[in-house]
């Protein structure tokens, strides 16, 4: 994992060749590690990402109570039986707003939870307004000011009707995972329908939850007394595979992405061959080979909640937009400031001018190597993207931002051709 002081430098080095293994998915293992806070007996997860966020979560978890044992790299022991604490440390918040997610299980526990508010980030404000609604819809009382947010429920859970105004990830995990124990049916309507929202539910439906509807706009959960414990292989990173299968048509390669479920990324692979890349779904592997032999051909991208187009890979897919020919137009929709991308990459030349969530690019002929600044994790991705395809040297600082979800990034490129290493400055 980096620290302040690690730099990535990449050099222009032609096309990626060869397999890249993608990693289970950050987005789907940190709410399904919360939810080990429901079970009271043993629980093994396998394909956990080896990650700085995951670490965090696994921070927090012992800072409960529970028990985390690491089998192998991806592989851990988590039990949840004598958790003795409903409050989840403050300075492991401010580490990580995602940890916000163990509200509803340690609300399912305890009838009570309390933790630091997270600070918005980056990208955007990041409210917790539709969490804290489903909580007050399951019958807690809940108080937030500037410092902490609290929820009590006094005569415990109890089943209700919860619409979200915005298919939020978050807030649905949250309130899928209070509504576990709750007395009675929940139905969450507009929920989101990520994939990692089916996986949660199919992670929680084996220790013992009835519900029914991930995927869809409506969730109905069934309270049960108790939930015990079971083994999960986490889904593969759909995010990162974007992130491969983007970088293997910016840099006219030919890249077989190993462990992605092409369901899960179909919006991205549309996209591609929008372009003009060529994109081969394997039929009974979870196999994708991305291959691109000339310039590519701007397009537009809308982000939307799932099946949209993933917020998440928007960053990475204006790298590649950046040197399309022609122009190329970006709406971000889903965060209120997701474009901090955009001024690094004019720093390499790109030719971007952005209206509040709009962007428009211009197709340059060539990037050129600079000294970047990763501002948020996607971001990074896109820079180190940006610098397979530049002329000369770029140096990405703040690369923890990176680490943060993106599991041997430096080494999975290089086994890629790149010409890529991290460096420690003083
Ligand atoms: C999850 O964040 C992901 N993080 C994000 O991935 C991802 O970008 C996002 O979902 C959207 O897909 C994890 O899963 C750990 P949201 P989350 O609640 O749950 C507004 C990455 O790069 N909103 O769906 O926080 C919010 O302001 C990260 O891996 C409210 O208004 O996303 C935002 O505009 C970045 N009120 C929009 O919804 C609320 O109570 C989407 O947020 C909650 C959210």
């Amino acid at each position: 994992m980096s620290d302040n002081n690690e730099k990535i430098i990449v050099k222009g080095n032609g096309p990626l060749k060869g397999k890249v293994k993608i990693s289970g998915a950050k987005n789907s293992a940190l709410p399904i590690l919360a939810a080990c806070l429901l079970g009271t007996e043993d629980i093994i997860l396998s394909e956990v990402p080896k990650l700085k966020d995951i670490e965090i979560m696994l921070e927090v978890l012992k800072s409960l109570g529970s028990e985390i044992t690491y089998l192998d790299d991806t592989t851990i022991k988590i039990n949840s039986k004598n958790i003795n604490s409903y409050e989840t440390p403050f300075e492991l918040m401010d580490k990580m707003r995602a940890s916000f997610v163990v509200m509803g299980p340690l609300l399912a526990r305890f009838n009570k939870t309390k933790t630091k508010s997270p600070g918005g980030c980056n990208i955007g404000k990041r409210p917790v307004d539709l969490h804290l609604k489903g909580f007050k819809s399951l019958g807690a009382k809940t108080v937030q000011d500037h410092d902490e947010i609290s929820a009590v429920a006094e005569n415990g859970l109890k089943g209700a009707i919860i619409y979200l105004d915005f298919p939020s990830v978050g807030a649905t995990q949250n309130i899928m995972m209070a509504a576990t124990m709750a007395k009675g049916e929940t139905v969450i309507e507009n929920a989101a329908k990520e994939p990692e929202i089916v996986d949660l539910s199919n992670f929680l439906t084996k220790m013992g939850a009835k519900i029914r509807g991930a995927g869809t706009s409506i969730i109905t959960i069934e309270g049960v007394e108790k939930l015990t414990g079971t083994n999960h292989a986490i889904i593969p990173d759909r995010i990162e595979a974007a992130t491969y299968m983007i970088a293997a048509a910016m840099t006219k390669g030919d890249v077989v992405i190993e462990n992605v479920i092409g369901a899960h990324i179909r919006p991205v692979i549309a996209k591609l061959i929008e372009v003009g890349a060529t994109v081969e779904e394997s039929k009974d592997e979870d196999i994708i080979r991305v291959k691109a032999d000339k310039r590519l051909n701007g397009t537009t991208i809308k982000t939307l909640p799932y099946p949209g187009f993933p917020t998440d890979a928007q960053a990475q897919f204006m790298a590649l937009m950046s040197i399309c020919n022609g122009e190329s137009r970006v709406k971000e929709t889903v965060f209120e400031n997701r474009f901090m991308h955009v001024d690094e990459l004019v720093k390499m030349g790109a030719s971007v001018l952005t209206e509040g969530n709009e962007a428009a690019i211009l197709g340059v002929d060539k990037l050129k190597g600079a000294n970047v600044k990763a501002t948020d994790l996607r971001a990074g991705a896109a820079l180190v993207m940006a610098g397979l395809v530049a002329e000369g040297e770029t140096v990405i600082s703040d690369i923890y931002h990176i680490d943060r979800g993106y599991s041997d990034i430096v080494g999975k490129f290089r086994n890629l051709g790149a010409n890529i290493k991290r460096v420690k400055v003083d």
